[in-house]
């Protein structure tokens, strides 16, 4: 039994849209419940730091449509020792601080979870990253901008591909992860997404271009994970000027990252908002809350970092036929 007066929350890792959302919904249910809540920035790094202020209502107002972070994120290395997270506990401590909402992806799960269990300390965490990569909910918060994004500049990438007849290939985020590069491949009507999931020999490279250039039309768009394991846009252009093509790269890059939530991202960072503080009311700890179809669902951070959230191969079908 842990009385809950006060209550953490920080955002860590890679900034996705969405997070403002959610910190809006943390922070104002938790006062809707009477508890207190301090915003620590920087991440964990703001606990070794200790960069921490109270929040209050207005502190959250007119933030839902800010891409970012009002919170501000960091990678800490020093969170990734013992020592480091002695001394994020102390702080906690002397801030009276006595559960933590943390906004991120599996780095700052598995820092939380670290945390967690040395000093049994209550954490919830909100499932924020634009990859997608977190098992257990069927959604990240900031994933279906970014997705959006894409699609848009992807569109414009086609409008000048086709005038000018060219194939071009185009770098995505998801580290690894090909959640980005497959549904924006389909949703862009693309040729071919290569993923870091799934190896792509040099014939099944030219298969899938061949087949855009097959329909009569000279022009060919292919999605890229950026990752070590599909060697990035360059290393695939490479791999095709090789076979005598000339492939046109663009690279994304963090472009992917910046821009107001959509719908989707805002009403579920609100959602999973609500949801963690309720999961700490309830005496929850070292859970990510996810949403499941469409219900809400506590996932042990254990399970959320597994790194074992597939991707549905029946969509490479599904790209495949249509890009016939
Ligand atoms: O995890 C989110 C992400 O945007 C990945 O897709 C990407 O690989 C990485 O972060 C980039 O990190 P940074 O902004 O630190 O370069």
């Amino acid at each position: 039994m842990y009385c809950v007066k006060t209550i953490g929350v920080l955002t860590s890792g890679g900034d996705a849209p969405g997070m403002n959302a959610a910190i809006r919904a943390v922070v104002r249910t938790a006062l809707f419940n009477g508890i207190q809540v301090k915003g620590i920035y920087r991440g964990y790094h703001g606990l070794m730091t200790g960069e921490i202020r109270v929040l209050q209502s207005e502190d959250v107002s007119n933030i839902i449509q800010r891409g970012g972070t009002i919170l501000k994120t960091a990678r800490s290395l020093e969170f990734r020792t013992e020592e480091g997270r002695k001394h994020a506990f102390e702080t906690l401590q002397k801030e009276n601080i006595d559960a933590l909402v943390v906004l991120g992806g599996d780095g700052t799960f598995s820092g939380a979870r670290q945390l967690g269990q040395e000093f049994n300390y209550p954490i919830v965490g909100v499932p924020c990253t634009i990859d997608n990569d977190l098992y257990g909910t069927d959604l990240t918060i900031g994933y279906d901008t970014a997705l959006n994004v894409i699609m848009e500049c992807v569109d414009r990438i086609k409008d000048t591909a086709g005038s000018h007849e060219r194939l071009f290939l185009v770098e995505v985020m998801g580290r690894d992860a090909g959640f980005l590069a497959l549904n924006g491949a389909i949703a862009t009507g693309s040729e071919a997404a290569i993923v870091p999931e799934i190896a792509t020999s040099e014939e099944q490279l030219e298969g899938l271009i061949e087949n855009g250039f097959r329909k009569r039309k000279r022009s060919s768009l292919v999605l890229v994970s950026e990752s070590e394991a599909t060697g990035g846009a360059m290393g695939v252009a490479e791999r095709l000027k090789r076979k005598g093509y000339d492939p046109h790269v663009t690279i994304l890059g963090h472009i992917q990252r910046g821009g107001s939530p959509t719908a989707t991202d805002r009403i579920l960072a609100s959602r999973i908002g609500v949801a963690a503080v309720d999961a700490l009311l309830q005496e929850q700890r070292s859970i990510m809350v996810g949403v499941m179809n469409n219900k809400i669902v506590h996932v042990p951070f254990s399970e959320a970092i597994k790194d074992e959230k597939a991707l549905d191969r029946r969509l490479f079908d599904v790209l495949g036929v249509l890009s016939l």
